[in-house]
């Protein structure tokens, strides 16, 4: 006869020698009974019991519970008593006792304790698990007793995965599982089972707080990228990155970027299928080389798509930094400063309009007349071109003007490739329309000259007789101021 009190006191193990000692001798001579109800009891830790003793014998005496639990006498009558145990924190054994006929008599029973787990808990699982890999399910147990009737089962949803007896005092229970499409969104957890019910109780169910697993599948193909291989700078060109055999769909992150702009994109999601689509523009400061980026993340895994785009401006010649009308003296140096920008690199030339007679762009060069003239200044690339009309005006000196202008209208001139006479150094100050006026001019100036002449030659013969006015007022005649207001004039070609 052993006592299940773990906590083993020499007050105890006193008791129990008293029991044995007290209950040997009594066993034959008993004719009478000592029940003790009830028998093999089963109660949670910390719980209380009431137990009765009781016999049949008619002259029964000083029937009493025997215990180191705490009890108290609730009732009693002839042949009875009975008693609450409280606070039973472990196994224990109960005795009865009493006297019949001057015989003691006895009667005993176990007291069994059970515990539930103090903690059930189903370790996190994977944030994302691949479809077609094992991952493993750990459920730690703590507490709970008696162990010999304590039981683990992993379960996802209701299905037992596995199903394990709690050993250690610590116990960690485990099941592999391969996780499927299916898997995707489940519930598993992990569940205790304390059966006592051969011992008259339902089974003890502990419950863990459930997990959730994603699983994701992703294809071993780079997404497929369609976008232009050449944007122009503010133009707008659709961009699409679509992707198959993705699980689930819908649950994948897709960013589209140009180079360092990130794309607006829609994106719609068919079965396994996954299409992003985002309209690209391009900025002025991402001329050049770029990248079209397409990249797809599930289940914190990434695919990713790159495609070259060159970010073109049109050939442009910058207005502000050309200008279009030039003035310049025959016989100078001069630079026509032009610029012409655009990628790729413009080729920047100007050309006489109706010859082919360029003038350098950038460069320094001497002037002269045949530079006058009206040129188409052109940027040209691989991509497209660009015209900006220029007119230069070249200026000759006013000096040598004169004479030359006078003496030949068109000798002074020079032709151009197409024979045709661009200007001379006279007449270019003169519109082919001022022409006849101003050879009427000429000659009006001609006959003035001849009247003059003659009149001078009258005064002088007045002079010899003390008279003499005109000759004062001669230089303000409109004789010479005509050649000098039309050199004013912007020179022009003459047909
Ligand atoms: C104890 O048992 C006796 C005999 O079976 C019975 O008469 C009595 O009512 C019981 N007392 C209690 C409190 O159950
Ligand atoms: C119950 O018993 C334990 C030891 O067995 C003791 O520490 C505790 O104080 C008791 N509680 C009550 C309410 O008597
Ligand atoms: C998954 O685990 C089981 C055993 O638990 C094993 O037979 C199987 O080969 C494993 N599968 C993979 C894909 O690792
Ligand atoms: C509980 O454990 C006891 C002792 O080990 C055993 O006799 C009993 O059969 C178990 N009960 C169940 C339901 O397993
Ligand atoms: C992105 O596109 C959607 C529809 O295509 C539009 O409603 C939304 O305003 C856009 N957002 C931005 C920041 O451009
Ligand atoms: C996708 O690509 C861009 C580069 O454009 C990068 O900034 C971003 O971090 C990538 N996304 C992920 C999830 O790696």
């Amino acid at each position: 006869m052993a006592t299940m009190i773990p906590a083993v006191s020499w007050l105890r193990a006193c008791w129990t020698l008293l029991v044995c000692c007290l209950l040997t001798p009594g066993v034959q001579g008993q004719e009478f009974l000592l029940r003790v109800e009830p028998q093999n009891p089963v109660l949670p830790a910390g719980g209380s019991l009431l137990v009765n003793c009781s016999t049949d014998c008619p002259s029964a005496e000083q029937v009493t519970l025997e215990t180191s639990l705490s009890k108290e006498l609730v009732d009693n009558g002839t042949g009875w008593a009975a008693h609450r145990v409280s606070n039973v924190t472990g196994n224990s054994r109960i005795l009865c006792s009493g006297y019949c006929n001057g015989s003691q008599i006895i009667g005993s029973t176990g007291i069994t304790v059970y515990r539930l787990p103090e903690r059930v808990e189903l370790a996190p699982l994977p944030p994302w698990q691949p479809v077609g890999q094992n991952f493993t399910l750990h459920c730690q147990v703590e507490g709970g007793s008696p162990r010999t009737n304590l039981t683990v089962v992993l379960l996802r949803w209701e299905e037992e995965l596995s199903r394990q007896p709690a050993v250690e005092e610590l116990a960690e229970v485990t099941a592999t599982v391969l996780a499927g499409r299916g898997d995707h969104g489940a519930h598993f957890s992990c569940r205790t089972e304390l059966d006592l019910q051969l011992q008259g109780l339902r089974l003890l169910v502990n419950t863990s707080a459930p997990r959730w697993l994603r699983t994701f599948a992703l294809p071993v193909t780079p997404p497929r990228l369609v976008a232009p291989r050449f944007l122009e700078v503010e133009t707008s060109w659709p961009v699409d990155c679509t992707l198959d055999g993705l699980f689930p769909a819908s649950e994948a992150q897709v960013h589209l970027a140009l180079g360092d702009q990130v794309l607006n994109a829609t994106v719609t999601n068919h079965g396994d299928m996954l299409t992003a689509t985002a309209t690209a523009t391009a900025r002025a400061d991402q001329e050049g080389a770029r990248e079209i980026i397409c990249n797809v993340t599930l289940g914190g895994e990434r695919l990713e798509a790159r495609k070259n785009l060159t970010v073109f401006n049109g050939p442009k010649i910058d207005r502000a930094k050309c200008p279009q009308h030039l003035k310049w003296k025959d016989k100078t140096r001069q630079v026509l400063q032009c610029q012409a920008r655009g990628n790729p690199s413009p080729q920047l030339r100007c050309l006489k309009e109706g010859s082919s007679q360029e003038v350098p762009v950038g460069i320094p060069f001497l002037v002269n007349v045949t530079h006058n003239g009206t040129y188409q200044c052109q940027a040209v690339s691989s991509l497209g071109k660009y015209t900006l009309v220029v007119v230069i005006n070249i200026e000759g000196e006013l000096t040598r003007g004169h004479g030359a202008g006078l003496a030949s209208p068109g000798g002074g001139g020079v032709r151009d490739r197409g024979g045709r006479i661009l200007t001379s150094r006279f007449l270019c100050t003169a519109r082919n329309s001022h022409f006849v006026p101003v050879l009427l001019a000429v000659l009006t100036t001609l006959g003035v000259v001849t009247v003059v002449v003659a009149l001078t030659y009258v005064f002088r013969a007045r002079k010899q007789r003390g008279l003499y006015h005109v000759r004062q007022e001669s230089p303000s005649l409109p004789l010479t101021s005509m050649p000098t207001e039309a050199m004013r004039e912007e020179p022009s070609r003459v047909e």
